[in-house]
């Protein structure tokens, strides 16, 4: 993790606060973590959550791993170290939106167990939903939305996750959609029903 460079530097508690952030927006922010491998359905899932939220009045915002690696991580590439920092940066950015009371929706394949934790810790375990969008390996090659695993087979992209480089599952995570089998709309509807659970939204 990363050493706090600036020494100098005071927390400054500012007037408005959470709950007040909250009560406008008639909800409570938190992070809905989808992890799986490349191709497993984690953005088109959050996106149709953010969807049909979006549709119940609720205020969310996507953090997707293509997009951001187009500004906020573009001088990232795919070795552990750059992957963890990914994560360490997209662990923060939803820290601040989950504290803005948005329902922050982050779809990052986040490979290693550790740092999936680090924003567990973070944002705390109240307001954070991890959510495993599991799908074979065999499914995300056959789909290959991108093309990028025939790349990586090829070996003209190194270090691809499930090919070359390794995908942790999660061992304990709230829900586990099962992309072989579920339809998008199912997902989704299930992603609503753990909200549900949770207190996040009413039926
Ligand atoms: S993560 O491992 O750091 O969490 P992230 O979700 O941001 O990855 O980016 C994954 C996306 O980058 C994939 O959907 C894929 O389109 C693209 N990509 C390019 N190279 C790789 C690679 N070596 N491994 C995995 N994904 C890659």
């Amino acid at each position: 993790m990363k050493e706090q460079k600036a020494t100098n530097v005071v927390w400054h508690e500012h007037k408005v606060t959470r709950e007040e952030r909250e009560q406008l927006l008639k909800q409570k922010g938190a992070v809905l973590w989808f992890t799986g491998l490349s191709g497993s359905g984690k953005s088109t899932i959050a996106s149709e959550v953010s969807y049909k939220l979006q549709s119940m009045g609720r205020l969310t915002y996507i953090l997707d791993g293509d997009n951001i690696r187009h500004g906020l991580n573009k001088d990232l590439g795919f070795s552990p170290e750059d992957r963890n920092e990914n994560i360490r940066r997209i662990s923060e950015v939803a820290n601040l939106f989950a504290d803005a009371g948005v329902i922050t929706i982050t779809a990052f394949i986040s490979p290693y167990r550790k740092y999936r934790n680090f924003c567990r810790e973070l944002i705390g375990n109240d307001r954070f939903i991890e959510i495993y969008a599991k799908a074979s390996l065999e499914t995300c090659e056959k789909r290959d939305p991108k093309g990028m695993y025939k790349k990586a087979r090829a070996g003209i992209i190194k270090d691809f996750t499930g090919i070359d480089a390794p995908y942790e599952e999660p061992e304990n995570p709230e829900l586990i959609i099962d992309t072989d089998k579920e339809t998008v709309d199912e997902s989704a509807k299930r992603v609503l029903q753990k909200l549900q659970e949770k207190g996040y939204i009413k039926p």
